[in-house]
């Protein structure tokens, strides 16, 4: 109870202050992947706050035009843009990097589909964090998290610098969505609920926890079947709206947002109790990386949480994560041992 209202005080402020502060800060953040659908987006609430000070802009394309445009912005931070050969030089001393390269899905792909492609993306971004900013926080956007996150891990094992508390999958869009469904369908303010969701980001790894929404609420056993469905689905929902041209790209941005100005909060020691579910290395279940509450810190994941107590039918529900999430985490692990 008392991590989940940290959650909600927190994300309820978090893009008021990030915008409204006027303290000195002095975070570097790279974006790989910046001149993207989210890439674009996310930088801009990036330039935005005051909470970073230099922004690193990395992109196979169109990254001078992306940073000379956000550069213009009257914020403080100050942008630079890197194309192909500027990999290095653009995560030099970067406190935390965020993954977002890759190709997003079309209609009647899994994100699985998209492993043979963003695989490498993902092992030869991650190769050059481990070389150049080994402690910077790396934060997997890049699908399919369940073996993109993996991949990262291995490599930086490999590489001989793995902090676990350091690699991050990005699961917040799956609890932003959920805020938002549940909010809709109880007609409650959306700023003051908090619905955690773990073990991982595809499908019926998608376990949202109805049961510890806060505050409490009651849902009928229709309203759970549908309600964790949809959230289950909900990037299905937008890639099929999009009918061809992506998946979602804006309210990725916010959630990609939302968790990095949590964990900036966390590693200046500026806010305390700062608990996003996230995917990370973790004893909860049999499964060597799994999504619940995580505690953030100075060093990143400080105390990675349990689940808490689940309903009968979150039970069920658990019982599909585990098989696939164990099949999505060894295809990422022996893509990089092979
Ligand atoms: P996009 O195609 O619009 O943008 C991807 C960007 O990556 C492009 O600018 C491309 O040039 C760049 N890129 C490709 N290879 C690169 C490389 N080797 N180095 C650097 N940049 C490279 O796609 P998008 O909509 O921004 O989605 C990006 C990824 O994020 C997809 O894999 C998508 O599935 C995933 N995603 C994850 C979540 C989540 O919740 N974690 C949510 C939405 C999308
Ligand atoms: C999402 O949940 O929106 C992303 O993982 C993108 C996708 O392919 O659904």
């Amino acid at each position: 109870m008392f991590c989940r209202v940290g959650i909600s005080s927190f994300r309820r402020v978090a893009l008021a202050r990030s915008l409204s502060s006027t303290a000195r800060q002095n975070m570097k953040v790279a974006v790989l992947g910046a001149s993207g659908g989210i890439g674009q987006p996310l930088s801009m609430l990036f330039k935005q706050s005051p909470l970073i000070s230099e922004l690193s802009l990395y992109d196979i394309v169109l990254t001078p035009g992306v940073a000379a445009d956000l550069s213009h912005i009257e914020t403080p931070a100050q942008v630079k843009g890197y194309l192909e050969d500027g990999l290095d030089e653009a995560l030099q001393g970067c406190d935390i990097v965020v993954i977002p390269a890759g190709v997003p899905r079309k209609p009647g792909m899994t994100r699985d589909d998209l492993f043979n492609t963003n695989a490498t993306i993902v092992q030869k971004l991650s190769e050059a964090a481990a070389k150049n900013c080994p402690k910077a926080m790396l934060c997997i956007i890049t699908n399919p998290v369940n073996s993109t996150m993996p991949i990262a891990s291995e490599v930086y094992k490999k590489a001989g610098v793995y902090d676990p508390k350091r690699i991050f999958g990005v699961t917040t869009l799956d609890s932003v969505r959920a805020n938002t469904f549940v909010a809709e369908a109880k007609g409650l303010d959306v700023r003051d609920v908090e619905v955690p969701v773990i073990g991982g980001h595809s499908g019926v790894t998608i376990l949202p926890l109805l049961s510890q929404t806060n505050p409490s609420v009651k849902f009928t056993q229709e309203e759970l079947e549908q309600l964790t469905d949809r959230i289950q689905n909900a990037g299905t929902e937008v890639v099929n709206a999009k009918a061809g041209a992506g998946s979602a790209t804006l309210s990725m941005a916010y959630a990609g947002a939302r968790f990095v100005f949590s964990l900036i909060g966390a590693m200046k020691g500026q806010s305390k109790n700062v608990v996003e579910c996230t995917f990370v290395r973790s004893d909860v279940t049999e499964a060597p990386y799994f999504a619940t509450e995580v505690q953030l810190g100075p060093n990143g994941a400080e105390v990675v949480k349990g689940m808490g107590e689940l309903s009968d039918f979150e039970k069920e529900k658990l019982k599909e994560v585990l098989p696939e999430l164990l099949k999505n985490i060894a295809k990422g692990d022996s893509f990089v041992n092979k």
